[in-house]
């Protein structure tokens, strides 16, 4: 037996750190994390969200400081959503389209004071309607071509302020299209479009919902335009008439449950793939950590590794402050 598996014992190349170091396929760096940043009116306000531990809503001159750390730390990028007040919000999402509504005025502060860093904008009507969907109501019925020229309206005016990168993560039909047509005729040539390609009517979305505020005023759910857990090959037609209709970079949403999904469209398509650590995926491991029941810090950064190891060029997590200090520490 000893001389059948002499030749083939997989464990040597494990038994020391710099041999294990040596062999490793992935790495993990700082460029690969994007920070996404829940901002809200008024000043000097850091609101813990109860379902996301660690994660703060922060009014506009404290995202410009975690702007700041971030840009020290070499996160490549930050991602904004706001928590719009609810007075603010109606069936029409009239203050999608204020020039001076609060994601514009966090996009206009932050480039002003730290214009090295990247800024994506979310492109969709939730955080602005009554009844918390992402496009325009009639009746029950989300409405597709309606909702589209109020995303690329929106699109422009997240421009305008300065953002780097429109992320549409509505999932309404065309709306790729649409958006890089409005942003090149109003000069915007070089803004990006991340699209949300593989977006998937999930669970793991709840404790974002609390952070925009919208856990408790969403009507009904999202199936008629987020994708089928179950599908696959959906998710490959979306993300080619997403490239095909002008995206730079495509996007899996939510992240773990959905590595094959990842995989498929990088090893397919080559672009920029992103994936979507998302909140209910960080509450999940949180929570586990807080209770002892797992070591936090492990998970962490072992949930990121799996997807740089599925092909991720990078990945939105709310672990990135707290990942990047830690590989910084690291050298
Ligand atoms: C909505 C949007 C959602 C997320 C990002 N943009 C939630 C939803 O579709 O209801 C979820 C992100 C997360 O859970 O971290 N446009």
């Amino acid at each position: 037996m000893a001389a059948i598996l002499s030749g083939r014992r997989m464990r040597r190349n494990r038994r020391t750190d710099w041999s294990r170091r040596m062999v490793r396929e992935t790495r993990l760096g700082i460029d690969d994390l994007i920070w996404p940043l829940f901002v809200v009116d008024g000043e000097k306000l850091a609101q813990p969200v109860a379902s996301m531990p660690g994660v703060e809503r922060l009014s506009v001159d404290l995202a410009v400081r975690a702007a700041e750390r971030a840009a020290t730390l070499g996160i490549p990028a930050l991602a904004l959503f706001p928590y719009t007040d609810p007075d603010l919000r109606d069936e029409g999402a009239t203050e999608a389209l204020n020039p001076d509504n609060l994601i514009c005025r966090a996009v206009r502060a932050i480039k002003a004071e730290v214009p090295e860093i990247g800024l994506i904008t979310d492109v969709a009507l939730d955080p602005y309607t009554s009844h918390g969907h992402d496009g325009l109501m009639n009746g029950d019925e989300i409405v597709n071509d309606a909702t589209v020229a109020y995303l690329v309206a929106q699109a422009l005016i997240h421009a305008e302020a300065g953002a780097d990168v429109i992320a549409p993560s509505d999932m309404m039909d065309g709306r790729i299209g649409a958006i890089r047509r409005g942003l090149d005729g109003a000069g915007f040539h070089a803004v990006q479009i991340m699209a949300y390609s593989a977006k998937y009517a999930s669970a793991f979305y709840g404790p974002f919902r609390d952070a925009v505020g919208t856990n408790k005023t969403l009507r009904g759910d999202k199936r008629t335009y987020q994708m089928d857990p179950a599908n696959s090959e959906e998710a490959i037609r979306e993300a080619a008439l997403d490239l095909d209709e002008g995206a730079d970079m495509i996007m899996v949403k939510p992240g773990m449950p959905y590595l094959d999904i990842l995989q498929r469209l990088k090893s397919t398509f080559g672009v920029p793939t992103f994936a979507y650590q998302v909140s209910g995926e960080y509450a999940m491991i949180r929570a586990a950590a807080l209770n002892g029941w797992i070591d936090g810090e492990r998970a962490m950064i072992e949930s990121l590794v799996a997807f740089k190891r599925a092909g991720a060029d990078g990945v939105l997590t709310y672990f990135a402050p707290l990942v990047a200090e830690r590989l910084k520490a690291e050298g």
